[in-house]
């Protein structure tokens, strides 16, 4: 097995012009394979509330699911970097809500955690920093505040804007976080951030002047449930209606009973076999069927 993804690890990266794979993962079988195909980072995003629990927006999964989330990433990504996202209200309302919900992360396995926001949270990143946690900041789209963004808005489209995202940025670095993610922005507003902080900068629809890219895996893999199609999302896959064709033809094979086949039996030795017909000779009466069940039903009541 390669060795673990570090801090050192994605610094060396950077050092040499290679982009991050970073991808997110909510399950086992997922990060399972996201592990086995080399990629450098995984998110255990909060978007998990959409991709997994079909909500409307990433503001209804709390800790406790994500713990869940997290557990069964960190089992399977022994090599990965796991960034463990905090939910809604996690880290807001103090700095001892953020220090011990990140622990909670760490504590589950993940290498780092992600917060949302700049100057704003930047007192919170300095005390989840100061408790030795691996701080990630996310500028630009932040889905906790969409309603202070009026609705999922590509960001950073003005000089103003993105001086705002550098000051947000910079307040980042000084709290001490190793890392920001700048979702939905044009790629020069990305590269201008970037060219403003000496810290990994990353980014989700944000261009390639950043030292890695993420995807929502179900965004490249095809099996999102629902009506938000990024223009960044490029899809690899069609594992949704890949899905779906299965179990159709899984409901049409058991109906015509042609599965279970031999093949999907149990062997058994026939003298054992016929011994267990012969007892079962008696019984082989069909079952109850429902006009019969009616008919025993309509006696009883007469
Ligand atoms: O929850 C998530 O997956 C995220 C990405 C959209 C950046 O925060």
């Amino acid at each position: 097995m390669a060795s673990k993804v570090t801090l050192r690890t994605l610094n060396a990266l950077r050092e040499r012009q290679e982009p991050a794979v970073f991808v997110t993962a909510y399950d086992y079988p997922t990060a399972t394979f996201a592990e086995r195909a080399g990629v450098d980072m995984i998110l255990v995003g909060d978007s998990a509330a959409m991709t997994m629990m079909g909500l409307p927006n990433t503001l209804g999964v709390g800790m406790d699911e994500m713990i869940v989330f997290v557990r069964s990433v960190c089992r399977a990504a022994k090599r990965t970097f796991v960034v463990g996202d905090l939910p809604f209200l996690s880290y807001q309302p103090s700095d001892e809500t953020a220090v011990l919900n990140a622990g909670r992360f760490i504590a589950t396995g993940c290498d780092a955690v992600k917060c949302e926001g700049g100057v704003r949270v930047a007192p919170r990143v300095r005390a989840m920093v100061d408790a030795g946690i691996n701080v990630m900041g996310h500028l630009g789209l932040t889905p906790q505040n969409i309603g202070q963004l009026s609705g999922y808005r590509v960001q950073g489209k003005s000089r103003a804007a993105v001086d705002k995202l550098v000051d947000d940025a910079l307040a980042l670095q000084e709290a001490g976080a190793f890392a920001i993610l700048l979702e939905a922005m044009p790629a020069v507003a990305a590269k201008y951030v970037r060219d403003h902080v000496d810290i990994l900068v990353y980014g989700i629809g944000a261009g390639p002047h950043v030292d890695g890219q993420l995807v929502i895996s179900h965004d490249i893999l095809g099996n999102f449930v629902g009506d938000i199609a990024p223009r960044f999302a490029k899809q690899y896959a069609r594992v949704g209606a890949q899905i779906e064709e299965v179990f159709r033809t899984y409901a049409h094979e058991v109906r015509n009973a042609s599965f279970p086949a031999p093949e999907h039996c149990y062997p058994i030795d026939p003298a054992q076999e016929a011994e267990i017909r012969d007892c079962q000779l008696h019984r082989d009466t069909p079952l109850v069927t429902s006009d019969t069940l009616a008919r025993l039903t309509a006696s009883a009541l007469s």
